[in-house]
Protein backbone atom coordinates (compact mmCIF):
# COMPACT_ATOMS: atom_id res chain seq x y z
CA UNK A 1 0.00 0.00 0.00
CA UNK A 2 0.79 3.80 -0.38
CA UNK A 3 0.08 6.51 0.60
CA UNK A 4 1.86 8.63 -1.08
CA UNK A 5 0.30 11.97 -1.50
CA UNK A 6 2.56 12.71 -4.59
CA UNK A 7 1.13 9.44 -6.39
CA UNK A 8 -1.77 10.08 -8.33
CA UNK A 9 -3.16 6.98 -10.12
CA UNK A 10 -6.17 6.41 -12.76
CA UNK A 11 -8.01 3.42 -13.56
CA UNK A 12 -10.25 3.82 -16.91
CA UNK A 13 -13.35 0.85 -17.47
CA UNK A 14 -13.43 0.90 -21.38
CA UNK A 15 -15.70 -1.03 -23.45
CA UNK A 16 -12.98 -2.97 -25.46
CA UNK A 17 -9.62 -2.07 -22.62
CA UNK A 18 -8.81 -1.15 -19.30
CA UNK A 19 -5.76 1.18 -18.95
CA UNK A 20 -3.97 2.57 -15.87
CA UNK A 21 -1.52 5.12 -15.08
CA UNK A 22 0.27 5.56 -12.17
CA UNK A 23 1.55 9.13 -11.84
CA UNK A 24 3.62 11.64 -9.73
CA UNK A 25 2.84 14.95 -9.07
CA UNK A 26 5.51 17.66 -10.22
CA UNK A 27 5.97 21.28 -10.33
CA UNK A 28 4.72 21.95 -13.79
CA UNK A 29 2.38 18.71 -14.36
CA UNK A 30 2.22 15.10 -13.75
CA UNK A 31 5.47 12.74 -14.24
CA UNK A 32 4.38 9.69 -15.88
CA UNK A 33 5.58 6.36 -13.94
CA UNK A 34 3.64 3.58 -14.94
CA UNK A 35 1.43 2.50 -17.75
CA UNK A 36 -0.82 -1.06 -17.54
CA UNK A 37 -3.53 -2.13 -19.73
CA UNK A 38 -5.83 -5.08 -20.25
CA UNK A 39 -8.39 -6.04 -22.60
CA UNK A 40 -11.80 -5.38 -20.44
CA UNK A 41 -13.40 -8.62 -19.34
CA UNK A 42 -15.87 -8.96 -17.16
CA UNK A 43 -17.32 -5.95 -18.26
CA UNK A 44 -20.22 -5.43 -21.01
CA UNK A 45 -20.00 -1.84 -22.63
CA UNK A 46 -18.79 -0.59 -19.47
CA UNK A 47 -21.18 -2.36 -17.14
CA UNK A 48 -20.42 -5.18 -14.88
CA UNK A 49 -21.34 -8.46 -15.75
CA UNK A 50 -19.18 -10.88 -14.07
CA UNK A 51 -17.50 -9.37 -10.93
CA UNK A 52 -14.32 -11.85 -10.95
CA UNK A 53 -13.37 -11.53 -14.49
CA UNK A 54 -13.42 -7.54 -14.17
CA UNK A 55 -11.61 -8.25 -10.53
CA UNK A 56 -8.83 -9.87 -12.86
CA UNK A 57 -8.55 -7.90 -15.17
CA UNK A 58 -8.50 -4.75 -13.26
CA UNK A 59 -5.97 -6.75 -11.22
CA UNK A 60 -4.26 -7.39 -14.99
CA UNK A 61 -3.93 -3.45 -15.67
CA UNK A 62 -2.98 -2.13 -12.49
CA UNK A 63 -0.30 -5.01 -11.78
CA UNK A 64 1.69 -3.86 -14.86
CA UNK A 65 1.26 -0.27 -14.11
CA UNK A 66 2.79 -0.92 -10.70
CA UNK A 67 5.43 -2.67 -12.03
CA UNK A 68 6.78 -0.26 -14.55
CA UNK A 69 6.66 2.27 -11.92
CA UNK A 70 8.63 0.30 -9.21
CA UNK A 71 5.96 0.49 -6.48
CA UNK A 72 2.46 -0.25 -5.34
CA UNK A 73 -0.59 2.20 -4.97
CA UNK A 74 -3.44 1.77 -2.45
CA UNK A 75 -6.11 4.76 -4.05
CA UNK A 76 -7.09 5.46 -7.57
CA UNK A 77 -9.92 7.33 -9.53
CA UNK A 78 -12.25 5.50 -11.88
CA UNK A 79 -13.94 6.54 -14.62
CA UNK A 80 -17.41 4.82 -15.22
CA UNK A 81 -19.35 4.27 -18.34
CA UNK A 82 -20.60 7.34 -20.20
CA UNK A 83 -24.29 4.95 -20.52
CA UNK A 84 -24.26 5.27 -16.52
CA UNK A 85 -25.88 8.63 -17.19
CA UNK A 86 -28.99 8.85 -19.50
CA UNK A 87 -31.02 11.44 -20.37
CA UNK A 88 -35.07 10.94 -20.12
CA UNK A 89 -37.44 14.01 -21.53
CA UNK A 90 -39.86 14.32 -19.15
CA UNK A 91 -43.08 16.81 -18.48
CA UNK A 92 -44.66 18.27 -15.71
CA UNK A 93 -47.72 20.51 -15.12
CA UNK A 94 -49.66 21.93 -11.69
CA UNK A 95 -52.10 24.99 -11.53
CA UNK A 96 -51.18 27.94 -10.50
CA UNK A 97 -52.99 28.88 -7.03
CA UNK A 98 -51.39 32.15 -5.82
CA UNK A 99 -52.49 35.60 -5.93
CA UNK A 100 -53.68 36.62 -9.06
CA UNK A 101 -52.36 33.56 -10.85
CA UNK A 102 -48.86 34.87 -10.70
CA UNK A 103 -46.50 32.32 -11.10
CA UNK A 104 -43.64 31.74 -8.03
CA UNK A 105 -40.32 30.12 -7.92
CA UNK A 106 -42.25 27.85 -5.24
CA UNK A 107 -44.99 26.95 -8.59
CA UNK A 108 -41.58 26.25 -10.48
CA UNK A 109 -40.10 24.21 -8.03
CA UNK A 110 -43.86 22.05 -7.92
CA UNK A 111 -43.76 21.45 -11.77
CA UNK A 112 -40.24 20.53 -11.79
CA UNK A 113 -41.21 18.14 -8.77
CA UNK A 114 -44.00 16.69 -10.81
CA UNK A 115 -42.13 16.10 -13.85
CA UNK A 116 -39.56 13.93 -11.72
CA UNK A 117 -42.39 11.64 -10.60
CA UNK A 118 -42.59 9.96 -13.85
CA UNK A 119 -41.86 6.36 -13.93
CA UNK A 120 -38.02 5.34 -14.68
CA UNK A 121 -36.19 2.27 -15.36
CA UNK A 122 -35.87 0.26 -12.43
CA UNK A 123 -32.07 0.33 -12.35
CA UNK A 124 -32.19 4.77 -12.51
CA UNK A 125 -32.18 7.64 -10.35
CA UNK A 126 -32.89 10.78 -10.97
CA UNK A 127 -29.81 12.57 -10.25
CA UNK A 128 -30.89 16.12 -11.99
CA UNK A 129 -33.52 18.18 -13.55
CA UNK A 130 -32.89 20.82 -16.77
CA UNK A 131 -36.02 22.64 -17.82
CA UNK A 132 -35.90 23.26 -21.53
CA UNK A 133 -38.72 25.84 -21.59
CA UNK A 134 -42.02 26.44 -19.52
CA UNK A 135 -45.49 26.24 -21.10
CA UNK A 136 -47.91 29.01 -19.90
CA UNK A 137 -51.63 28.22 -20.88
CA UNK A 138 -50.36 26.75 -23.81
CA UNK A 139 -47.73 29.46 -24.88
CA UNK A 140 -44.81 27.70 -25.10
CA UNK A 141 -40.77 28.68 -25.26
CA UNK A 142 -40.90 30.46 -22.27
CA UNK A 143 -37.04 30.30 -20.08
CA UNK A 144 -38.30 31.92 -17.06
CA UNK A 145 -42.66 31.98 -16.05
CA UNK A 146 -41.55 33.57 -12.62
CA UNK A 147 -43.77 36.84 -12.53
CA UNK A 148 -45.66 36.32 -15.00
CA UNK A 149 -49.82 35.34 -15.37
CA UNK A 150 -51.00 32.10 -15.89
CA UNK A 151 -53.37 29.62 -14.46
CA UNK A 152 -51.69 26.41 -15.85
CA UNK A 153 -47.77 25.73 -15.35
CA UNK A 154 -46.24 23.27 -17.53
CA UNK A 155 -42.50 22.37 -18.18
CA UNK A 156 -40.54 20.15 -20.56
CA UNK A 157 -37.57 19.21 -19.17
CA UNK A 158 -34.55 16.39 -19.25
CA UNK A 159 -34.34 14.26 -16.74
CA UNK A 160 -30.67 13.36 -16.32
CA UNK A 161 -30.63 9.29 -14.38
CA UNK A 162 -28.12 7.29 -12.92
CA UNK A 163 -27.61 3.61 -13.17
CA UNK A 164 -26.53 4.08 -9.54
CA UNK A 165 -26.65 0.29 -8.32
CA UNK A 166 -23.76 -0.68 -11.46
CA UNK A 167 -21.68 2.29 -10.21
CA UNK A 168 -21.55 0.68 -7.18
CA UNK A 169 -20.36 -2.66 -8.82
CA UNK A 170 -17.33 -0.66 -10.18
CA UNK A 171 -16.66 0.00 -6.52
CA UNK A 172 -16.87 -3.40 -5.29
CA UNK A 173 -14.85 -4.71 -8.23
CA UNK A 174 -11.84 -2.06 -7.45
CA UNK A 175 -12.15 -3.31 -3.71
CA UNK A 176 -12.17 -6.58 -4.32
CA UNK A 177 -9.02 -6.40 -6.39
CA UNK A 178 -7.37 -4.44 -3.21
CA UNK A 179 -7.84 -0.26 -4.14
CA UNK A 180 -9.32 2.05 -2.44
CA UNK A 181 -11.78 4.48 -5.14
CA UNK A 182 -10.96 7.69 -4.19
CA UNK A 183 -13.52 8.83 -6.21
CA UNK A 184 -15.40 8.08 -9.52
CA UNK A 185 -15.57 10.09 -12.53
CA UNK A 186 -17.90 9.95 -15.89
CA UNK A 187 -15.72 9.32 -18.54
CA UNK A 188 -16.40 11.87 -20.75
CA UNK A 189 -16.07 14.75 -17.92
CA UNK A 190 -12.59 12.96 -17.16
CA UNK A 191 -11.32 13.00 -20.47
CA UNK A 192 -12.29 16.93 -20.51
CA UNK A 193 -9.49 16.84 -18.07
CA UNK A 194 -6.94 15.82 -20.79
CA UNK A 195 -8.01 16.90 -24.27
CA UNK A 196 -9.83 20.01 -23.44
CA UNK A 197 -8.36 23.75 -21.98
CA UNK A 198 -10.12 25.77 -19.84
CA UNK A 199 -10.87 28.17 -22.36
CA UNK A 200 -12.26 25.69 -24.81
CA UNK A 201 -14.94 24.76 -21.96
CA UNK A 202 -15.60 28.27 -21.26
CA UNK A 203 -16.90 29.17 -25.17
CA UNK A 204 -18.23 25.95 -25.64
CA UNK A 205 -17.42 23.02 -26.90
CA UNK A 206 -17.76 19.32 -27.88
CA UNK A 207 -16.24 16.36 -27.01
CA UNK A 208 -17.23 13.14 -28.95
CA UNK A 209 -15.23 10.13 -27.47
CA UNK A 210 -15.12 7.18 -30.21
CA UNK A 211 -14.34 4.50 -28.52
CA UNK A 212 -14.17 0.39 -29.13
CA UNK A 213 -18.15 0.07 -28.27
CA UNK A 214 -19.47 3.14 -27.67
CA UNK A 215 -19.72 6.83 -28.78
CA UNK A 216 -19.87 9.12 -25.91
CA UNK A 217 -20.53 12.80 -26.41
CA UNK A 218 -20.50 15.73 -23.99
CA UNK A 219 -20.73 19.49 -24.22
CA UNK A 220 -19.33 22.04 -22.57
CA UNK A 221 -20.54 25.95 -22.08
CA UNK A 222 -19.24 28.46 -19.79
CA UNK A 223 -17.04 26.07 -18.35
CA UNK A 224 -19.82 23.78 -17.46
CA UNK A 225 -20.60 20.23 -18.47
CA UNK A 226 -23.58 20.77 -20.08
CA UNK A 227 -24.97 17.17 -21.72
CA UNK A 228 -24.26 14.22 -22.31
CA UNK A 229 -25.45 11.35 -24.39
CA UNK A 230 -23.72 8.08 -25.38
CA UNK A 231 -24.56 5.51 -28.25
CA UNK A 232 -23.57 2.07 -28.84
CA UNK A 233 -21.13 2.34 -32.09
CA UNK A 234 -17.70 2.04 -32.71
CA UNK A 235 -14.67 1.67 -33.40
CA UNK A 236 -15.29 -2.97 -33.14
CA UNK A 237 -18.33 -2.33 -35.62
CA UNK A 238 -15.91 -1.38 -37.87
CA UNK A 239 -14.01 -3.87 -37.37
CA UNK A 240 -16.75 -6.43 -37.60
CA UNK A 241 -17.67 -4.56 -41.35
CA UNK A 242 -14.09 -5.62 -42.82
CA UNK A 243 -14.48 -8.95 -41.73
CA UNK A 244 -17.61 -9.18 -42.88
CA UNK A 245 -16.81 -7.40 -46.04
CA UNK A 246 -13.30 -8.69 -46.42
CA UNK A 247 -14.41 -12.49 -45.29
CA UNK A 248 -12.12 -12.72 -42.81
CA UNK A 249 -11.10 -13.27 -38.56
CA UNK A 250 -11.90 -10.69 -36.50
CA UNK A 251 -7.97 -10.67 -35.46
CA UNK A 252 -7.22 -10.32 -39.09
CA UNK A 253 -9.82 -7.63 -39.60
CA UNK A 254 -8.69 -5.57 -36.21
CA UNK A 255 -5.07 -5.25 -38.13
CA UNK A 256 -6.24 -4.28 -41.63
CA UNK A 257 -8.38 -1.79 -39.81
CA UNK A 258 -5.23 -0.44 -37.87
CA UNK A 259 -2.64 -0.85 -40.64
CA UNK A 260 -4.73 0.48 -43.96
CA UNK A 261 -7.87 1.90 -42.13
CA UNK A 262 -8.94 5.26 -43.75
CA UNK A 263 -11.83 7.07 -44.19
CA UNK A 264 -9.46 9.71 -47.05
CA UNK A 265 -10.52 9.50 -50.69
CA UNK A 266 -7.92 6.73 -52.62
CA UNK A 267 -6.10 8.18 -55.28
CA UNK A 268 -6.55 5.57 -58.10
CA UNK A 269 -3.20 2.46 -58.00
CA UNK A 270 -2.42 -0.16 -59.91
CA UNK A 271 -3.05 -3.72 -58.58
CA UNK A 272 0.11 -4.60 -57.21
CA UNK A 273 -0.80 -1.75 -54.75
CA UNK A 274 -3.00 -4.22 -53.09
CA UNK A 275 -3.08 -5.31 -49.34
CA UNK A 276 -2.52 -9.35 -48.59
CA UNK A 277 -5.14 -10.56 -46.40
CA UNK A 278 -6.21 -13.59 -44.21
CA UNK A 279 -8.91 -15.93 -45.45
CA UNK A 280 -11.15 -17.62 -43.12
CA UNK A 281 -9.35 -21.28 -42.25
CA UNK A 282 -8.72 -22.88 -44.95
CA UNK A 283 -9.47 -20.53 -47.44
CA UNK A 284 -5.82 -19.14 -48.11
CA UNK A 285 -4.79 -15.60 -48.22
CA UNK A 286 -6.26 -12.57 -50.97
CA UNK A 287 -5.16 -9.66 -52.29
CA UNK A 288 -8.04 -6.48 -52.08
CA UNK A 289 -6.98 -2.72 -53.35
CA UNK A 290 -7.07 -0.14 -50.60
CA UNK A 291 -10.16 1.07 -52.01
CA UNK A 292 -12.31 -1.67 -50.84
CA UNK A 293 -11.05 -0.57 -47.68
CA UNK A 294 -12.01 2.33 -47.85
CA UNK A 295 -15.00 2.12 -48.85
CA UNK A 296 -16.11 -0.29 -46.09
CA UNK A 297 -14.49 2.05 -43.39
CA UNK A 298 -16.13 5.14 -44.25
CA UNK A 299 -19.93 4.59 -44.02
CA UNK A 300 -19.84 3.18 -40.87
CA UNK A 301 -17.54 6.30 -39.76
CA UNK A 302 -20.16 8.14 -41.45
CA UNK A 303 -23.06 6.71 -39.63
CA UNK A 304 -21.17 6.77 -36.03
CA UNK A 305 -20.40 11.09 -37.17
CA UNK A 306 -24.25 11.64 -38.12
CA UNK A 307 -25.90 9.82 -35.33
CA UNK A 308 -23.53 12.35 -33.04
CA UNK A 309 -24.64 15.03 -35.15
CA UNK A 310 -28.18 14.23 -35.24
CA UNK A 311 -28.40 14.27 -31.94
CA UNK A 312 -26.02 17.11 -30.80
CA UNK A 313 -27.38 19.28 -33.25
CA UNK A 314 -30.85 19.27 -31.24
CA UNK A 315 -29.47 20.88 -27.97
CA UNK A 316 -29.98 24.45 -27.58
CA UNK A 317 -26.55 25.19 -27.00
CA UNK A 318 -25.32 24.04 -30.38
CA UNK A 319 -24.82 27.22 -32.34
CA UNK A 320 -23.33 28.85 -29.26
CA UNK A 321 -20.24 26.13 -28.96
CA UNK A 322 -17.59 28.53 -30.91
CA UNK A 323 -14.60 26.33 -29.91
CA UNK A 324 -15.83 23.52 -32.06
CA UNK A 325 -15.45 19.78 -31.57
CA UNK A 326 -12.74 17.70 -30.26
CA UNK A 327 -12.57 14.03 -31.39
CA UNK A 328 -10.75 11.29 -29.02
CA UNK A 329 -10.97 7.55 -28.18
CA UNK A 330 -8.84 5.18 -30.08
CA UNK A 331 -11.25 5.82 -33.09
CA UNK A 332 -10.14 8.89 -33.74
CA UNK A 333 -6.49 7.68 -34.79
CA UNK A 334 -8.30 6.43 -38.27
CA UNK A 335 -6.81 8.51 -41.25
CA UNK A 336 -9.29 11.48 -41.97
CA UNK A 337 -11.68 11.19 -39.55
CA UNK A 338 -11.14 15.16 -38.17
CA UNK A 339 -11.62 16.07 -41.90
CA UNK A 340 -15.16 13.86 -42.70
CA UNK A 341 -16.47 15.10 -39.42
CA UNK A 342 -16.24 18.84 -40.35
CA UNK A 343 -17.57 18.14 -43.78
CA UNK A 344 -20.80 16.62 -41.48
CA UNK A 345 -21.01 19.15 -38.54
CA UNK A 346 -19.82 22.46 -40.25
CA UNK A 347 -17.75 23.31 -37.41
CA UNK A 348 -13.99 22.74 -36.32
CA UNK A 349 -12.83 19.58 -35.67
CA UNK A 350 -9.41 18.49 -33.52
CA UNK A 351 -7.97 15.30 -32.63
CA UNK A 352 -7.80 15.31 -29.00
CA UNK A 353 -4.47 13.85 -27.72
CA UNK A 354 -3.37 14.17 -23.91
CA UNK A 355 0.12 16.16 -24.10
CA UNK A 356 -0.25 19.00 -21.86
CA UNK A 357 1.72 19.39 -18.70
CA UNK A 358 2.79 15.40 -18.99
CA UNK A 359 6.18 14.24 -18.68
CA UNK A 360 8.02 10.82 -17.73
CA UNK A 361 6.67 8.15 -20.20
CA UNK A 362 4.70 11.03 -22.60
CA UNK A 363 4.86 9.01 -25.71
CA UNK A 364 2.48 6.11 -23.74
CA UNK A 365 0.04 8.32 -22.97
CA UNK A 366 -0.14 10.44 -25.67
CA UNK A 367 -2.54 8.63 -27.41
CA UNK A 368 -6.13 9.54 -27.92
CA UNK A 369 -7.17 5.91 -26.35
CA UNK A 370 -5.55 7.72 -23.03
CA UNK A 371 -7.74 10.39 -23.01
CA UNK A 372 -9.97 9.37 -20.08
CA UNK A 373 -7.28 7.62 -17.80
CA UNK A 374 -4.92 10.89 -17.79
CA UNK A 375 -7.89 13.29 -17.67
CA UNK A 376 -8.85 10.91 -14.28
CA UNK A 377 -5.15 11.50 -13.26
CA UNK A 378 -5.86 15.57 -14.03
CA UNK A 379 -8.80 15.48 -11.92
CA UNK A 380 -7.36 13.67 -8.93
CA UNK A 381 -4.68 15.93 -8.85
CA UNK A 382 -7.59 19.09 -8.85
CA UNK A 383 -9.42 17.35 -6.40
CA UNK A 384 -7.12 15.65 -4.32
CA UNK A 385 -8.85 16.89 -1.21
CA UNK A 386 -12.30 14.66 -2.10
CA UNK A 387 -12.76 11.51 -1.10
CA UNK A 388 -15.98 9.06 -2.59
CA UNK A 389 -15.66 7.33 1.15
CA UNK A 390 -15.87 10.91 2.93
CA UNK A 391 -20.06 10.61 2.81
CA UNK A 392 -19.53 8.69 6.55
CA UNK A 393 -22.80 7.08 7.84
CA UNK A 394 -24.20 7.00 4.76
CA UNK A 395 -24.64 3.56 2.28
CA UNK A 396 -22.39 3.30 -0.46
CA UNK A 397 -25.73 3.79 -2.84
CA UNK A 398 -25.89 7.22 -1.17
CA UNK A 399 -22.68 7.83 -1.61
CA UNK A 400 -22.32 7.06 -5.37
CA UNK A 401 -25.95 9.17 -6.34
CA UNK A 402 -24.43 12.00 -4.31
CA UNK A 403 -21.03 12.35 -5.84
CA UNK A 404 -23.24 11.96 -9.69
CA UNK A 405 -25.65 14.85 -8.70
CA UNK A 406 -22.37 16.87 -7.76
CA UNK A 407 -21.46 16.04 -11.56
CA UNK A 408 -23.92 17.97 -12.78
CA UNK A 409 -24.28 20.69 -9.93
CA UNK A 410 -21.31 22.14 -9.56
CA UNK A 411 -21.27 22.53 -13.54
CA UNK A 412 -24.54 25.28 -13.46
N1 LIG B 1 -4.98 3.60 -35.51
C1 LIG B 1 -6.25 3.28 -35.35
N2 LIG B 1 -7.14 3.41 -36.36
C2 LIG B 1 -8.43 3.09 -36.21
N3 LIG B 1 -8.96 2.60 -35.07
C3 LIG B 1 -8.13 2.45 -34.02
C4 LIG B 1 -6.75 2.79 -34.09
N4 LIG B 1 -6.20 2.51 -32.89
C5 LIG B 1 -7.19 2.04 -32.10
N5 LIG B 1 -8.35 1.99 -32.77
C6 LIG B 1 -9.65 1.51 -32.30
O1 LIG B 1 -10.03 2.18 -31.12
C7 LIG B 1 -10.93 1.35 -30.37
C8 LIG B 1 -10.56 1.40 -28.90
O2 LIG B 1 -10.62 2.71 -28.46
P1 LIG B 1 -10.56 3.06 -26.89
O3 LIG B 1 -9.33 2.48 -26.31
O4 LIG B 1 -10.75 4.52 -26.78
O5 LIG B 1 -11.83 2.26 -26.40
P2 LIG B 1 -12.40 1.94 -24.94
O6 LIG B 1 -12.12 3.07 -24.02
O7 LIG B 1 -11.97 0.58 -24.52
O8 LIG B 1 -13.93 1.83 -25.29
P3 LIG B 1 -15.17 2.79 -24.91
O9 LIG B 1 -14.66 4.16 -24.72
O10 LIG B 1 -16.10 2.61 -26.08
O11 LIG B 1 -15.72 2.19 -23.67
C9 LIG B 1 -10.81 -0.05 -30.94
O12 LIG B 1 -11.97 -0.37 -31.69
C10 LIG B 1 -9.59 0.05 -31.86
O13 LIG B 1 -9.71 -0.79 -32.97
MG1 LIG C 1 -13.12 4.86 -23.51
Amino acid sequence: MNDDKDIVVGLDLGTTKIASVIGEVVDDGINIMGVGRYPSEGLRKGIVINIDKTVQSILKAMREAEMMAGKEVGGLYTGIAGDHIRNILGRGVVAVTGVDNEVTESDVNRVLESAKSMALPVDREVIHIIPNEFILDGQGGIRDPVGMFSQRLEANVVIVTGAVNSAKNICKCVSKAGYEVNDIVLQPLASSYSVLSEEEKEIGSILIDIGGGTTDMAIFYNGSLRKTSVFGLGGENITNDIGIGLRTSPTEAERIKLEYGTVKEIPKKGEEDGIMVQGLSGRGSKQVSHELIQQIVKPRVEEILTLAHRELSQDPLYDLLSAGIILTGGTAKLEGIAELAEDIFGMPVSIGIPTENITGLKDAVSDPSFATCVGLLRYGVLHSGRRLQEVKGKSMFDTVLKRMKQWFEEFF
